[in-house]
């Protein structure tokens, strides 16, 4: 069977579904990889991780044995490209990330692809909340509304990736000091 191009059916999905996918183009390596590297921890859970580039951005960056990635997805396309990677640390759950806790209570680090601004603000509260229990959460591809991720964590602090579409990305690092 011929291999379906992952690129491809991401736009095809936000024709479909704007509000679930938030953007038409997903992440480049460059930003796959600089949210990458401002994971913590070993216990890693991802959220909206569509088709998986920075799912495997994290598996390539964290190299040890005792990391443990649990992702998040529940577009049935995208999920067919996210379940093709082969890493033994890596556990993809087809589900809502509102429900994320019901899968794993003990993490070190979020990473957040979710397009917060389109989602329902009780669901983003849910996960936002959950959250905070994280030494670190990061949120990329997100066009903020105000300081919402300053209403749940102490410091956010931020890093610009310029080779993406669109340039000019934000990754969110968030903590609770
Ligand atoms: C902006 S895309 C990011 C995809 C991928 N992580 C990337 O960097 O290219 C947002 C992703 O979140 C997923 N998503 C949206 N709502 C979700 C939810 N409630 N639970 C899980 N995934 C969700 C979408 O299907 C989509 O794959």
């Amino acid at each position: 069977m011929k291999k379906r191009n992952s690129n491809g059916d991401f736009v095809k999905e936000f024709v479909r579904n704007r509000k679930q996918l938030g953007t038409p183009f997903q992440s480049s390596k460059y930003l796959a990889k600089a949210v990458a590297k401002q994971v913590v921890g070993y216990n890693i859970v991802e959220l909206g991780a569509g088709a998986g580039p920075v799912t495997k951005a994290i598996l390539n960056e964290l190299k040890e044995e005792a990391v443990r990635l649990t992702a998040f997805e529940n577009n049935p396309r995208l999920l067919e490209h996210l379940i093709q990677i082969e890493d033994s640390r890596l556990t993809i759950i087809g589900e809502s990330a509102e429900n994320f806790q019901d899968y794993i209570q003990d993490f070190d680090c979020i990473v957040s692809g979710l397009p917060l601004t389109s989602m329902p603000k009780n669901v983003v509260h849910s996960i936002l909340n959950a959250s905070k229990e994280a030494q670190r959460y990061i949120q990329y591809k997100y066009f903020p509304e105000g300081d919402l991720l300053k209403q749940y964590f102490s410091s956010v602090k931020s890093r610009v990736v310029f080779r993406n579409i669109p340039p000019l990305t934000i990754v969110y690092i968030c903590e609770n000091h």
